[in-house]
């Protein structure tokens, strides 16, 4: 440690998240405040390769803290999976003058995060993904905006469900995880969930509670599917076929990933941000900025990868209790 940090840069990798403007502000903002300089590097870990970046001042970040998607832009990298890629990165950051990195990302931004450390560019990263599958963090920047993206939707399609007496199976995002679907299921009172993390007997947990719904006299239903369980289409023709219950399918897709970021989103990422800023000007590498109990802390990068995360079963139980 003891090195001297004058310029750092700033990118944002993997799927883009609603907040990730505001943790992109605090970082330029918090930099300019500790009189370094801070570098907006394009696209994820391509613009470190190719030497993208452009010096960003306090007015280059105005009128972003509420806008969705990230004006860095954001990038799946193959090349930087590669040794041969993140040394160029390293090159280029030095040949650039760059001696700190601060990504904003996902699991796998974090592996490249940890690479870029070993080979010696300090590097920070923070939790950004809707789909709030980060082990070591409770929550992750663009989840909320996302839940509440969902919801909306869900709650104008329960409107013509409820007109038509039809069942609704909404297909949302998560990549493997089923974070967003279990929130937004109690949240929108559906009767069932079906998620990645949990068995279901098809019959029992779906076509059963949808006829027992039906005889206590439900007009309508909503099915929450998880993309990592996937088959919302073939789901929903199931469920007409062997409940009686018209039925529809709706895949909600990338509409999940934009929109102007809540008021949590945009204060975590703030914080986040900063607290990025603070560990590297403080000396610190290799660490990740998360949530546990409830304190934003920060911790290795490789423990942070180790650790597991489970997604509540109680929640689970929760949404039978409440479809009654
Ligand atoms: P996320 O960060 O949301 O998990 P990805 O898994 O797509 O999204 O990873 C984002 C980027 O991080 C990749 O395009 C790549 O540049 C880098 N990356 C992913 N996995 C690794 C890895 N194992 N080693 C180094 N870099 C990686
Ligand atoms: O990780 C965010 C996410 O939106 C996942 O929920 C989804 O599985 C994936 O990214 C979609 O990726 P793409 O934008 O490449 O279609």
């Amino acid at each position: 440690m003891g090195r001297e940090i004058k310029k750092i840069g700033v990118l944002t990798s993997g799927g883009d998240a609603p907040g990730m403007n505001a943790a992109i502000r605090a970082v330029v903002r918090c930099g300019i405040y500790n009189g370094i300089e801070v570098y907006g590097v394009k696209k994820g870990y391509n613009g470190l390769i190719n030497g993208d970046v452009e010096l960003m001042e306090a007015r280059s970040v105005g009128e972003i803290l509420q806008k969705g998607g990230t004006i860095l832009q954001t990038a799946r990298c193959l090349e930087f999976k590669e040794e041969a890629g993140v040394r160029k990165a390293v090159e280029t950051a030095k040949e650039l003058g760059i001696d700190g990195l601060i990504v904003v990302g996902g699991d796998g931004s974090f592996r490249g995060a940890r690479d870029l450390c070993r080979m010696g560019l300090p590097t920070i990263a923070m939790p950004g993904t809707i789909d709030n599958d980060i082990s070591c963090s409770e929550y992750t920047i663009g989840y909320d905006t996302c839940l509440n993206t969902v919801i909306e939707a869900v709650d104008k399609l329960r409107d013509t469900s409820s007109s038509h007496e039809r069942c609704s199976v909404i297909e949302v995002m998560g990549r493997g995880a089923g974070y967003i679907a279990v929130e937004t299921a109690i949240a929108c009172g559906a009767e069932v969930v079906l998620v990645p993390e949990f068995e279901f007997d098809f019959n029992r947990d779906v076509i059963e509670v949808i006829k027992k719904g039906i005889a206590r006299g439900k007009k309508h239903c909503i099915v929450i599917v998880a993309e990592g369980v996937g088959g919302a289409v073939e789901i929903a023709k199931k469920i007409q076929e062997e409940t009686g219950m018209e039925s529809r399918a709706t895949i909600l897709g990338h509409v999940q990933r934009g929109g102007s970021p809540t008021v949590k989103d945009r204060v975590v990422a703030s914080q986040m941000g900063a607290k990025c800023v603070e560990l590297l000007l403080d000396g610190k590498e290799n660490r990740v900025v998360c949530i546990r109990n409830g304190e934003m802390v920060d911790i290795e990068i490789e423990e942070a990868l180790s650790m597991k995360k489970q997604l509540s079963y109680e929640l689970m139980g929760l949404i039978r209790k409440l479809s009654v």
